[in-house]
């Protein structure tokens, strides 16, 4: 959709950059041809100007703090929607009818078991292993098993694959959670719901009936909803790099959770709640909000700024008040919560914050819900990549069925030695 051009003069010669239009956002300038007619490479290095892909999946605008699925705000589906629901919406770009919603939530409860045999995959790991070591590990190995759901130029592959993933990875959460507290794995219960079916497998044990509390099921549908999808972010684009080359769905979803689990990404929540469990009362905060500053000090606010946001991130305004309904329905009173929202109030009026725009994201509070519902720090992250998996696999279908994608390949500007004759021990 190139309506004009841009020009580009290098030297002596003008190069035309057709200008592409998307539906909302910035346009962008179309440079595939760049290197070839003009020998020069774009330089972009952490892509903070660099569209990878045409998507009608996610839309961002970091200055609003808007986000849209499909052209659906957060707040509204996160207010009306269900996972399940948003989840199809994702893979089939419409909302369900009843109908197909209870189909397509059926289809994901039938594949919510795992192979026996995966169960043996824990008992190779250190009780104490982080989950998302364990996840990274049977995820990866999950392509051992489906080998009937791997021809990804299939759609019915695709499709069926997709459903697994989205259907077993709460059964792989709770059995990583089971496995660091040596209680027996529960089966999927298919008569409850996607979130009560996982809240039961990790908190529920055999020797007593497990009864779902509806604000807390709530409470971990809308979180899932707030973590689904969110544009070519880190994981997503490693995601959509690793299914480029033509690898199986099961592999680039692996690749997707080890991206995701760095503390600059999703391994935030973990991070941001063990840091305000260190600063630990309200007095403390100055000096933190000092450290966070100070450049010869690596520190910084976990959960704080975002590479889109610069204005704030719609899905922690949803989590603030997701905070209040946990930790009231379940009579908590969480100091943490009060250091959270005092240090929120301290460092939006500190000149630093409001400079560099850096405000909560997504990562801010969840940790204190997940905290309060009983889920320890090394699972935060294993919940994010439950619930993005969806938008993992919802971006990897949309480039797979691309006839035009092709493997990713970079560039790079070489800065190493010219070539040079290769010396002998006694020239060294
Ligand atoms: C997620 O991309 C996504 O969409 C991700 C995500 C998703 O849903 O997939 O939204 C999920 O990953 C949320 C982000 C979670 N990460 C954190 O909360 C970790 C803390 N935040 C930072 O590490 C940082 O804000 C990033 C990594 C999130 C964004 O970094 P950028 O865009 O590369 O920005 P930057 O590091 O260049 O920072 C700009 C300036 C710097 O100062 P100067 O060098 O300009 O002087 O802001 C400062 C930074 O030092 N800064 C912070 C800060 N974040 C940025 N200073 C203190 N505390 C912070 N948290």
């Amino acid at each position: 959709m190139a309506e004009n051009n841009a020009t580009l003069t290098i030297g002596d010669t003008s190069y035309d950059l057709p200008i592409m239009k998307g539906n909302e956002g910035p346009d962008v300038l179309d440079i595939r041809k760049l290197y070839g007619a003009s020998d020069h490479f774009t330089f972009d290095p952490g892509f903070t100007s660099t569209a990878s892909c045409e998507s009608a999946l996610t839309f961002i605008d970091g200055d609003e703090g808007i986000l849209l699925h499909r052209g659906y705000s957060i707040e509204e589906l996160s207010e009306k929607s269900s996972f399940m629901e948003v989840s199809y919406l994702l893979l089939n770009g419409e909302l369900p009818s009843k109908t197909q919603l209870v189909e397509f939530s059926q289809t994901i409860s039938r594949h919510t078991m795992l192979h026996e045999q995966l169960a043996t995959f824990y008992r190779g790991f250190r009780r104490d292993a982080h989950p998302m070591a364990i996840m990274c590990g049977v995820v990866g190995a999950l392509s051992a098993f489906y080998h009937d759901s791997t021809d990804i130029s299939d759609p019915t592959h695709r499709m069926i694959s997709s459903h697994r993933l989205i259907a077993k990875m709460p059964t792989i959460a709770a059995m990583a959670y089971k496995y660091s507290i040596g209680q027996p794995f529960l089966y999927p219960d298919n008569s409850l719901s996607y979130t009560g079916n996982f809240l039961r497998m990790t908190f529920g044990v055999p020797a007593e009936p497990y009864v779902v509390n509806p604000v807390i099921e709530r409470a971990m549908d809308r979180i899932f909803i707030l973590h689904a999808d969110h544009e070519q972010n880190a994981s997503t684009s490693t995601v959509r790099l690793a299914g480029s080359s033509g690898a199986n769905p099961f592999a680039c979803i692996a690749a997707g959770i080890a991206c995701l689990w760095g503390p600059a990404h999703g391994g935030a929540n973990e991070a941001a709640l063990n840091m305000l469990r260190e600063i630990g009362t309200p007095d403390k905060i100055p000096h933190y909000i000092e450290r966070a500053k100070d450049k010869n000090d690596p520190f910084r606010l976990m959960g704080f700024g975002h590479r889109v946001y610069k204005n704030y991130d719609p899905r922690a305004s949803v989590m603030q008040k997701t905070v209040r309904e946990v930790l009231s329905e379940l009579k908590v009173n969480d100091p943490i919560f009060d250091v959270a929202l005092q240090l929120e109030d301290m460092a939006l009026n500190d000149p630093y914050f409001i400079e560099k725009k850096l405000f909560p994201n997504v990562d801010f509070y969840s940790g204190i819900i997940l905290s309060a519902i009983g889920f320890p720090t090394e699972m935060f992250t294993v919940l994010f990549a439950l619930s993005r998996t969806v938008g993992w696999v919802a971006q990897w279908n949309e480039m797979i069925s691309d006839p035009g994608q092709k493997i990713g390949r970079p560039r790079q500007l070489y800065t190493g030695p010219k070539h040079r004759p290769y010396p002998g021990f006694d020239e060294r």
